[in-house]
């Protein structure tokens, strides 16, 4: 399935919504892409974006060329903006991009795709409805070394195992430190989509089990194990703990990938190395959201699909509830459970009669799904 793309000339005009943590990164991002250009920033608090603006070294009191506002579609009317970079909480993900598509502006998220995997769904019928691109940002895809451990195991045969540790002990304090499975909502899907990335495959099911060590400083289960079948018979162990003190893995976490005739490691930082050794050398994604954002300017220009693109990007959401699940009731969750789950739950809740067109008009939800791109 096709998205329209841009023909205007010059950098792409872009609109921050959400000034929090995550925006402001993107703002300094955006800034510094000599191919986007920031022309807005939107919060529901003006307060927010005034301080935002004045990190960036712009004071809106004295007029610049920084417009802001609490609504992000008026404000890109307002300023003839090309797209909007949607970093809001994931609860606002949902409206917010849906307000943007309807009003013919191509969306770049931050992850989660939404709240849930239902209303993931309902985004995925509004970027058809609309034809507008709505592209998820997975920045820890966005990584030299992870393109390379892909490239090097292209030529070590089938792919059997692919397992990540992931052992940190940040203390966040804050809503982490309270909520229910911090480390499968809040982090793991990262790691998810990592492995979707480097096997090129979407997972079938998961038995997962979740815990709290004695000493943990988390409210909810703050550690996990969670194996998952992905198509094609490979399995993806994910082994990670958010209270664990002492050889600490990277961000990324700390990666093994067993094939037919040989194996990588990465420890999620530096160089993968593969036994045998491999001389390939893979194209650099760019980092993280830069590279993201990469991506998208890219895809907007020429048409070409992009990772993340949310059709594809919301079987890694599924893959958190579906470990949750698992954990939660003791028994293997397969994906087309929550898919089939989700895709009711988006028919009941959805109220926009043109979108709910969409989702009627899909023979099924892996159909609906399959209209965007598959594990890229
Ligand atoms: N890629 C990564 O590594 C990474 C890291 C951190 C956060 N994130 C993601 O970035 C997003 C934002 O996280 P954060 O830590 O910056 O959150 P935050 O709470 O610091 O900021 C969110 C901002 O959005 C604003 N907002 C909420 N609803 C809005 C709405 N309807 N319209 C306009 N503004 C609204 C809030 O007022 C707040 O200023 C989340 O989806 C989070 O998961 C990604």
């Amino acid at each position: 399935m096709s998205f329209q793309t841009l023909t205007s000339e010059g950098p792409l005009r872009l609109v921050v919504v959400g000034a929090g943590g995550m925006g402001r990164a993107w703002m300094h991002t955006i800034e510094a892409d000599p191919d986007t250009e920031l022309v807005g920033i939107a919060d529901l608090y003006p307060a927010a974006t005034e301080s935002a603006a004045a990190d960036l070294g712009r004071d809106i009191a004295t007029g610049t060329d920084l417009e802001t506002g609490t609504d992000a579609v008026e404000l890109a009317k307002r300023t003839g903006a090309d797209a909007i970079v949607n970093a809001t909480i994931p609860e606002a993900h949902h409206p917010v991009t849906i307000a943007a598509l309807k009003a013919g502006l191509p969306v770049l998220g931050e992850k989660p795709v939404a709240a849930t995997v239902a209303e993931g769904i309902a985004l995925a019928a509004a970027a058809e409805l609309t034809g507008h691109l709505f592209m998820v940002s997975q920045s820890r895809r966005y990584n030299r070394g992870l393109f390379q451990a892909k490239r090097q195991l292209e030529s070590l045969g089938r792919i059997g195992i692919v397992a990540v540790d992931f052992f940190k002990a940040p203390r966040f304090g804050g809503f982490r430190d309270e909520m229910d499975s911090p480390l499968l909502l809040d982090m793991a899907i990262h790691q998810f989509d990592m492995a979707r990335f480097l096997l090129d495959a979407d997972p079938v099911a998961v038995v997962c089990e979740e815990y709290n060590p004695p000493w943990s400083w988390y409210a909810g289960n703050a550690a996990a194990t969670a194996a998952f079948e992905m198509e094609g018979g490979a399995r993806f162990t994910f082994n990670g703990s958010w209270c664990s003190p002492g050889f600490e893995t990277s961000w990324n976490g700390a990666w093994r990938v067993s094939a037919e005739h040989g194996t990588t490691v990465w420890d999620g930082d530096g160089d993968p190395q593969a036994d045998p050794e491999s001389k390939a050398v893979a194209e650099d994604p760019g980092d993280g959201i830069a590279g993201s954002l990469r991506e998208f300017t890219a895809a907007l220009r020429t048409g070409r699909e992009p990772m993340g693109r949310v059709h594809a990007n919301l079987l890694s959401l599924a893959m958190v509830e579906a470990a949750i699940r698992s954990a939660a009731e003791g028994r293997r969750v397969s994906m087309d459970e929550i898919l089939d789950g989700s895709y009711d739950t988006a028919l009941a809740a959805t109220t926009d009669a043109d979108i709910l067109t969409v989702l009627h008009s899909w023979p099924s939800v892996r159909d609906g799904l399959n209209r965007g791109s598959r594990s890229d």
